[in-house]
């Protein structure tokens, strides 16, 4: 019998093995998923047909993306050279993160915001510095201002803010790059088409703006991975360097170009989510739950102590929700995607009965 070896595994970067696991929540594929802020829907049936046509050559040969990029460039009004496509919003900002952030950098970040920020800047040398939003959880636009230094290195700025939905006005943006000049100011604007402002064109205009954007939300491509960096020319250099060439596949670069044309599938997909968004606040206004205003497909609500309980009820119900709870200055709080009319009324009913029984617990 071979006698056992004990051997000295390689050991990761310090860093590396400081930071926390992420294990995102598995959902129940058959329930009604408002849990990630996806389109709970479909794509675009075109996107659909553009999938159809997929021809072996586009499976066996590398994806080429800077064609599409040319496309996307010219849609959003701004040069090839200024637009990266990327595996994901999630990609750009790993990527943006290792392009720029050092040792002894330090990453500005209002809090509650998207997770991954923290997770990726955990693994570069820098410092993330949280800049903690007040109870309403709009935009700490003063404290962000105090808190930059002459090491603040990248300000990451969901617009939408996930997970109340608050927003920064396009001022305070403008202010906060011209405040911190030496820094990259990101606009991750994620949730663009719900919130329909945008600083996209000030991409090139502003020397440190950088806008992220993703087909995850309202184009209903999360499971493609798809989404875009954009910057002055000079920055995106950089970027690309770090970018690996070949992240976004064949598949999602075939369906860019017609998720991007159907713009009738779009605007029909997003008016629906903001009119189900009016109907299920009435809803939780009826509960007399409190919530955040929102510019966003989702909804943050106040559950207060009992809310592993209600996360569960609303499961047991088929309705996947998003407990928030560990997020900073979160305690309590749930937070709710929007999806088409008809998904939100059973939503609703299922809030109903998750808030009854949960009265009648507290009760007994
Ligand atoms: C603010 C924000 N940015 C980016 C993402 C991720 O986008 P993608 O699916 O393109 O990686 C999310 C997803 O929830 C998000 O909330």
């Amino acid at each position: 019998m071979a006698e056992a070896v004990t051997m000295q595994l390689p050991a990761p970067r310090a860093r590396v093995q400081a930071m926390k696991e992420y294990h995102p929540p598995l959902g129940c594929r058959d329930a009604l998923r408002l849990d990630f802020n996806e389109n709970t829907l479909a794509c675009s049936p075109k996107v659909r047909e553009a999938l159809l046509a997929i021809s072996m050559g586009s499976l066996t040969r590398y994806p080429e993306r800077a064609p599409v990029e040319v496309i996307v460039a010219a849609h959003l009004g701004l040069q090839p050279e200024q637009v990266a496509l990327t595996n994901g919003v999630d990609e750009a900002i790993h990527v943006l993160f290792e392009t720029f952030l050092d040792a002894g950098d330090e990453l500005l970040l209002p809090v509650p915001t998207y997770t991954m920020y923290e997770v990726y800047s955990s693994a570069t040398d820098a410092r993330a510095v949280a800049v903690q939003a007040g109870d309403d959880l709009e935009f700490p636009f003063e404290q962000l201002l105090a808190a930059i230094t002459p090491r603040t290195k990248i300000i990451a700025v969901a617009n939408p803010n996930s997970p109340a939905g608050s927003v920064a006005t396009r001022g305070q943006l403008v202010e906060l790059a011209a405040r911190a000049p030496h820094a990259v100011v990101l606009v991750d604007e994620a949730y663009f088409h719900f919130h329909g402002e945008t600083v996209m064109d000030l991409v090139g205009k502003v020397p440190n703006l950088m806008v992220a954007r993703t087909f995850s939300k309202a184009y209903g491509l999360a499971g493609l991975r798809l989404g875009l960096l954009a910057g002055p020319v000079e920055m995106m250099r950089w970027v690309r360097r770090v970018l690996s060439p070949y992240s976004v596949n064949s598949l999602a670069l075939a369906c860019l170009p017609p998720a991007l044309e159907d713009t009738v599938y779009l605007d029909w997909y997003v008016g629906e989510v903001l009119a189900a968004r009016t109907e299920f606040e009435a809803a939780l206004d009826a509960e007399g739950i409190r919530r955040w205003p929102s510019r966003a497909n989702f909804v943050l609500v106040e559950i207060g102590a009992l809310h592993g309980d209600f996360v569960r009820l609303m499961r047991a119900a088929d309705v996947l929700v998003r407990d928030r709870s560990s997020d900073p200055g979160c305690e309590g709080r749930v937070r709710i995607t929007i999806g088409t009319r008809e998904q939100m009324k059973h939503a609703a009913a299922a809030l109903h009965e998750a808030m009854a029984a949960l009265r009648a617990g507290s009760k007994a």
